[in-house]
């Protein structure tokens, strides 16, 4: 071999090593910009809900989401465990009780003003570390041909009323319902709030697993009437206009009728700060507010979006709805013990 050729093969070889780290360089830079295209949300909300959103955030924004699924309380507990190790940017709740106490443990940072800008104050967080997404309210749903000749009750404090012995429906472990106590407890106190519970096991209050059960059972004619939340009976409703049950507010005011709220904040820890706000944007903009009300029944939290033909109007939700501060509700701890003590779970 001549020492031109060595040469050339020295200089080929060499350029072939340069252009070969050239090409990782170039991948390692790409992969870093495609890791800064995507963000890690943890979803209390269902995929079956969640999955759409999804696709149509990525197609429009180009940015990939890693979601987490699993039960909101469960996650906030998750994020909890991991604390500044969660690879987590977004988390993303059922209820407000459950982002006050993700927020209380600092693992939450404060959201752009802008956003809040965006919603009526029925839906607004004081403390700014989490945003609504989308209204759903606590309701007394019943079979109307089993309550004739009752009188309704004005209060759900009325339930342990000897006239609806045996005949009221509830779901103890449901998390709505255990956000709905945790309001009971911040507007009445423990005691008068472990007094209801007790008297409503006294009545011999129904139990079902979940809010589905009861409005099943109301449809069998087990059950008189159950306390529920807004959208389970409008779901069945939609599959069939004649099923026999029928919803309705406590009075105006009543703690019974608590509206509450699907929410979601950004980890204190988040690397994705940017695209976090994106995402949460595209959930506040009229498309994603209308699949909302127009899938599940839920109540838009943004008032120039028209809720679902089945839903009350804003201004009526806003009449009904008992005046409670949503960031208060974080002491799903203490009603669990409440519930415990008073014999509910
Ligand atoms: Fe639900």
């Amino acid at each position: 071999m001549t020492m031109y050729i060595r040469k050339l093969l020295r200089t080929t070889l060499a350029a072939a090593v340069l252009l070969l780290s050239a090409t990782s360089l170039f991948a390692a830079g790409r992969s870093e910009q495609t890791a800064q295209r995507s963000i890690t949300l943890y979803s209390g909300r269902g995929e079956s809900l969640v999955a759409p959103l999804i696709e149509q955030f990525e197609a429009a924004s180009g940015i990939l989401v890693n979601v987490r699924y699993g039960g909101t309380a469960e996650l906030a507990v998750l994020l909890q465990e991991e604390g500044d190790r969660s690879p987590a940017d977004l988390y993303w709740g059922q209820d407000a009780g459950a982002l006050g106490a993700v927020a209380s443990a600092g693992l939450l940072q404060a959201l752009p003003d802008e956003l809040f800008a965006l919603l009526p104050p029925l839906y607004q967080s004081e403390r700014g570390e989490w945003i609504a997404t989308s209204g759903r309210a606590r309701v007394l749903a019943y079979a109307p041909d089993l309550v004739e000749g009752f009188t309704f009750p004005d209060s759900i404090f009325d339930l342990v009323d000897r006239q609806y012995r045996g005949r009221v429906g509830w779901a103890p472990t449901n998390g709505s319902f255990q956000s709905f106590v945790t309001a009971m407890r911040v507007r009445y106190g423990d005691g008068r709030t472990q007094e209801w519970v007790e008297g409503m096991i006294a009545n011999d209050a129904q139990i079902y697993r979940n809010n589905t059960a009861i409005v099943e059972a109301l449809g069998a004619g087990e059950i008189a009437m159950g306390i529920t939340n807004n959208y389970y009976l409008l779901r069945f409703l939609a599959d069939d206009p004649s099923f026999p049950v029928r919803q309705r507010f406590f009075a105006d005011g009543d703690i019974g009728n608590l509206v509450n709220v699907a929410s979601i904040g950004i980890l204190r820890t988040a690397e994705k700060r940017d695209g976090a706000v994106e995402f949460i944007r595209f959930l506040l903009d009229t498309a994603a507010q209308e699949y909302f009300t127009e899938m599940v029944y839920e109540y838009p939290v943004i008032d120039s979006v028209v809720p679902a033909g089945v839903l009350e109007s804003f201004d009526r939700v806003i009449e009904v709805a008992p005046e409670i501060d949503l960031d208060d509700l974080e002491d799903l701890e203490g009603t669990l013990n409440l519930l415990r003590r008073a014999g509910a779970l």
